[in-house]
């Protein structure tokens, strides 16, 4: 039965409904649930002692200015620092000003949304691609046009006539992608900058990952191929890529602390759009964060990291090994937080789900990471959040509720 509240709903709210899967997965909060559904970090790499030390410090030297109000586009020091690393490390010529702090990664993606977005734009992804971007979108009233991916990222060759069509933006995950775990090969980067540019389509970039390398060649961000297609630009980026990266997966996500590197003139339309949605991001985190970060402790810390899930995924590719069955495949990623299944054809992932909550394992199904539909066979497992021993019991039940599916020991209606 509809009540007086449904009447009173926006349109956008429409397309923002409860989903099975959404409520299946309230299921894997439970404490006896052995979890590879969360997109979470391992919460023993958070470091709780640094954190401790810059809470006392910051609480002393600039208690005042860290509980006041604001600017809208960040705690300079800390810009300063994020423009220092993508100058040095990325090789990309970044000021201050082309820096935005926003409260995760998540109101960057919302605020492209409201920034680019009219009803019924289209936007291009990867098919599969993060859920989370597709749900910000969704509100906008946007279409997806999805460009295929294999083992090497998007298919770019796929990608022309998706821009034919006139997209807003292509919105992009090249490193270790949520969900697939796959990487955007170089050869591809480049193409496909330079297929951006010929139809002036802006990029956005989405790196929450990039720095989880466990092995391999780090390859250029796009915003920094864009920069050398591009040539000098006296310190300041004013290219065709919008990069997103985040402290949620080197630090903590609980500080809801993230940057938008992008052209001056869009970082100040970003600016108004902030404003009008927080004034700016938590005062106190900044300050914290930058405390944490500014005597090079991020360089250490994420080597920490690095090992830690590395050791995770495996052994989690070692059990899948032995675990699954043949006719299951996945990917092997080589950072990052998730891999990809594939069932056979026939097989509902979702189905699954149901059996393995029951034998309490838990994972998300993957069609709802398709923006254009399909992907009903697919399952996204995450390994940086459960132990190696949470891993193997995991994978061992896993493996045999898709024995049993494709055995048809379970009924598959
Ligand atoms: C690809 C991608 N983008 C954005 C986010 C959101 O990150 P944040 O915690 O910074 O909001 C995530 C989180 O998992 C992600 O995987």
């Amino acid at each position: 039965m509809q009540t007086p509240w449904e009447y009173r709903y926006a349109h956008r709210m429409q397309k923002m409904g409860s989903s099975v899967i959404r409520e299946l997965l309230k299921f894997t909060e439970q404490p006896d649930i052995i979890s590879f559904a969360g997109g979470l970090p391992g919460p023993d790499v958070f470091p709780l002692k640094e954190f401790q030390a810059a809470c006392n410090t910051v609480i002393e030297q600039q208690g005042a200015q860290a509980l006041q109000y604001s600017t809208t586009e960040g705690y300079r020091p800390l810009r300063e620092m994020i423009s220092r690393h993508a100058t040095r490390y990325m090789h990309v010529d970044v000021s201050p000003d082309n820096i935005l702090i926003t409260s995760g990664s998540q109101q960057a993606l919302d605020f492209a949304g409201r920034l680019f977005i009219n009803r019924g734009d289209y936007i291009v992804v990867e098919s599969p691609s993060y859920l989370g971007a597709l749900q910000a979108w969704n509100a906008y009233g946007a279409q997806y046009i999805a460009v295929r991916t294999d083992e090497f990222g998007m298919i770019v060759d796929e990608l022309e006539a998706a821009l034919r069509i006139g997209p807003k933006f292509i919105y992009v995950l090249p490193n270790f992608q949520n969900p697939s775990g796959v990487t955007l090969s170089l050869e591809r980067r480049i193409k496909l900058i330079e297929l951006a540019d010929k139809y002036g389509v802006p990029i956005i970039e989405d790196d929450p990952y990039g720095q989880l390398r466990y092995e391999g060649e780090h390859i250029p961000s796009l915003v920094s191929l864009d920069s050398q297609f591009r040539g000098k630009n006296g310190g300041c980026y004013s290219g065709n890529v919008i990069y997103l990266s985040t402290f949620s997966k080197l630090l903590a996500p609980g500080l809801r602390l993230a940057w938008v590197i992008a052209p001056e003139q869009v970082i100040r339309k970003l600016v108004m759009t902030k404003q009008a949605a927080d004034l700016h991001t938590a005062s106190f985190n900044q300050y914290v964060a930058y405390e944490v970060g500014k005597g090079g402790f991020l360089d250490e810390h994420v080597k920490v990291i690095r090992s830690v899930y590395k050791e995770r995924r495996d052994v989690m590719l070692e059990m899948m090994d032995e675990m699954f069955p043949p006719e299951v495949h996945w990917t092997r990623p080589q950072g990052g937080m998730f891999l990809w299944g594939v069932l056979p054809e026939r097989m509902d992932a979702a189905e699954v789900l149901k059996v393995a909550i029951e034998r309490k394992v838990a994972f998300v199904p993957g069609a709802a990471f398709h923006a254009c539909g399909g992907g009903a066979n697919t399952m996204r497992i995450n390994f940086s959040y459960p132990t190696t021993e949470a891993i193997r019991e995991g994978v061992t039940r896993l493996g045999l509720t898709l024995k049993e599916f494709l055995h048809e020991k379970i009924s598959q209606n």
